[in-house]
């Protein structure tokens, strides 16, 4: 199997980090494979923000004020969840690093959801490239992205938006792969 392969099967989602720092080294490569991704045009529409400490804290905290009525009273979530959803809102696992992945906002809609394209594969890239690294990543999407506070904390200009929060770290979890539908019932092949 190639290591590309490999990757894009054994990447997990991990909620769960150690309390152990990250080398820089590590960071600035996840980084580099995220700013090699595709985009429209070439035109590299995102931006990373690395952030620990107090960002960190405080980003979480924005996330957890809004969880703690939510998560309780969501009818989707089973109630023997509930506790368990509510420790990792805390902190999104205790992740020591986050990368903040932005996107270029512009007038043309189609140029901005382009741009969310691109920072998606960035992300995707991020992803893969940390677990070859022996880190652990997930993407955190919903309410937090868009709350006022977040944009705040993290200083963020008027014509830019989060594609994804990435809690990044050492893995404390070894998730069972959550299950794929079958591809037969996602593949059409015309004109073969
Ligand atoms: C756009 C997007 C948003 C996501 N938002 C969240 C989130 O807010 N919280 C979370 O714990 N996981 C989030 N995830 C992770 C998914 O839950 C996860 O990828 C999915 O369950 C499959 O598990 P796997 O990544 O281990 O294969 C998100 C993933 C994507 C692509």
């Amino acid at each position: 199997m190639g290591q590309v392969f490999d990757g894009i099967l054994k990447r997990r989602s991990i909620r769960k980090y150690k309390n152990q720092e990250i080398p820089q080294d590590k960071l600035k490569k996840v980084l580099e494979a995220a700013n090699w991704a595709p985009s429209n045009g070439n035109s590299q529409p995102w931006r990373f923000i690395v952030t620990k400490g107090e960002y960190v804290d405080k980003v979480c905290n924005v996330f957890y004020n809004w969880a703690k009525d939510y998560i309780p009273n969501a009818p989707y979530i089973p109630k023997e969840q509930v506790l368990g959803m509510l420790k990792y809102a805390e902190n999104f696992g205790g992740a020591p690093v986050h990368i903040i992945v932005t996107h270029e906002i512009f007038e043309d809609e189609m140029k901005t959801k382009e741009a969310l394209m691109a920072a998606s594969a960035a992300i995707q890239n991020l992803c893969l490239a940390a677990w070859e690294e022996g880190l652990g990543t997930v993407w955190i999407g919903g309410y937090v992205l868009h709350a006022e506070d977040t944009r705040e904390i993290l200083q963020l200009s008027e014509n830019q938006e989060i594609a994804g929060i990435i809690p990044i770290g050492y893995p404390d979890e070894n998730p069972v792969p959550p299950e794929r539908i079958d591809l037969n019932q996602k593949v059409e092949w015309l004109g073969f």
